[in-house]
């Protein structure tokens, strides 16, 4: 019979055993953003509904069509976080951190929920690893926000993403190729689905990011289409180049994609996206760009700031289906009692706890259904808490990798164990195997 309740609709559960290796992810990623000098934000899981629907656009989709938007009990406008960067940029105005510092280096980690259609890579609740850079306009940060975003994944295993880039330029030239879009989409407008007919009047650029099949074939019908990096004025064009000068200084391979345009509004000069085709249609893996229109759209003075977001699920997902091996767990021991030496047990295993993994039979089961126990759980050391050794101030300590057992001093047995741990496994009696001599 089914269970009563299931998780909602594009959520899932995170089970022991999968979240080993989201677990180690934020490991690996949190020691990158150090060494990138990074230091960690936190802001609520809901803002106002206007702080995205301002940010975001009033015409994308995630405001349009995936906000989950809510009133509270008091009346208030909320939204579920559809992303990091506008709490973040809230959070940035609200405390005054332009005061303190002339550059900031943000990130963060958690939930954020878009109510869209579920399919693989694609839920309503996900995870992003965000990163902001904030108070530099210089193509320097934006070099380096693209070299993080790329370490990261590199951190995680992933060799040879090439990035794709784009210049959006600034917003007075976004609307005169907004025109240019119309104009070359003219002879097929009426062809075009409801949908990018919609968007071409409302947010013209945002048609260059369907997904609908009948649209990419006009587009491609229409052949060659009108560049928005044509279009930059003088200083756009000079940090575009500055910042693929850098990237190829640094050692980052970059493709340039006319048709990025993200799905974002607040985006100015540099966007960027890294895309894994093995994903289907949900193949962006992450994403970001440069916003130096944002800061003062939310009431602030004029603050250039360029960021990114990498999708957890879409790279948990990758490495998944490469088989990308989990780190292995630490090695611990086993605490194994006899009938006069429960207690003992318990006591022994919850100190040892305090410094190394360490296991016990909760069930006071006999002695070799401990061994059994023990076996099965894993562990690399048995410790015995033996009647006649434990009064001695001894134990028992046996390596079930090489099956060598010994009696060892209580006094420091924690360091004791700690060390025979780290050790690799001495060969077993009987000496190596076929596999090992070869
Ligand atoms: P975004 O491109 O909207 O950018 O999202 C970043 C990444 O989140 C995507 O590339 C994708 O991997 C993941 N993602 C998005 N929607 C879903 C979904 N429904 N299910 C699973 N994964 C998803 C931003 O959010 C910007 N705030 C990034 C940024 C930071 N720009 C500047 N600073």
């Amino acid at each position: 019979m089914a269970p009563r309740f299931q998780a909602p609709r594009g959520t899932r559960d995170l089970l022991p055993g999968d979240l080993e290796r989201w677990q180690w992810a934020e490991a690996q990623a949190r020691g990158v953003l150090e060494r990138y000098g990074y230091r960690e934000i936190r802001t609520p899981l809901f803002e106002d509904f206007e702080l995205f629907a301002r940010t975001s656009g009033e015409t994308s989709d995630v405001v349009q069509k995936e906000m989950y938007r809510f009133k509270d009990l008091g009346e208030r406008e909320l939204a579920l976080r559809p992303e990091f960067t506008a709490g973040v940029m809230r959070a940035y105005l609200e405390h005054g951190l332009g005061g303190r510092a002339r550059v900031h280096r943000l990130w963060s980690a958690g939930p954020v929920f878009r109510y869209g259609r579920p399919q693989k890579g694609r839920y309503r609740q996900f995870s992003q690893l965000n990163c902001e850079l904030v108070g530099s306009a210089a193509p320097g940060a934006d070099i380096e926000m693209i070299a993080l975003f790329v370490d990261v994944y590199e951190a995680w295993g992933f060799h040879g993403l090439t990035v794709v880039l784009n210049s959006l330029g600034q917003p007075a030239t976004r609307r005169a190729y907004g025109e240019r879009l119309r104009e070359w989409l003219a002879p097929v407008h009426d062809r075009l689905s409801a949908d990018s007919q919609q968007r071409l009047v409302a947010n013209p650029l945002r048609v260059l990011d369907t997904k609908d099949e009948g649209d990419l074939a006009l587009l491609r019908e229409r052949g060659a289409m009108p560049r928005l990096l044509d279009q930059l004025d003088a200083d756009d064009r000079a940090h575009w180049d500055a910042v693929l000068a850098g990237l190829e200084a640094v050692g980052i391979a970059y493709e340039i994609d006319h048709g990025l345009v993200r799905g974002l509004d607040y985006y100015t000069r540099t966007a960027f996206e890294v895309h894994d085709r093995s994903l289907g249609a949900q193949s962006a893996l992450g994403g970001g760009g440069r916003y130096d229109g944002l800061v003062e759209e939310l009431g602030g003075s004029p603050t250039p700031g360029v960021g990114f977001a990498i999708g957890f699920d879409r790279a948990m997902l990758v490495l998944e289906q490469r088989g990308a091996a989990l780190p292995p767990a630490p090695p611990g021991v086993f605490v194994a009692a006899m009938e006069g030496t429960r207690e003992e047990a318990m006591a022994l295993t919850r100190a040892l706890r305090r410094v190394l993994p360490a296991d016990l039979d909760l069930e006071a089961r006999s002695f070799g259904a401990q061994m059994k126990a023990a076996g099965k759980s894993g562990a690399r050391l048995l410790v015995i808490v033996g009647e006649e050794e434990w009064p001695r101030g001894e134990v028992v300590v046996k390596d079930l990798a090489a099956g060598v057992q010994e009696t060892i001093p209580r006094v420091g047995l924690a360091e004791a164990l700690r060390a025979r741990l780290a050790q690799a496994p001495p060969p077993r009696p009987g000496g190596a195997t076929e596999a090992e001599k070869r």
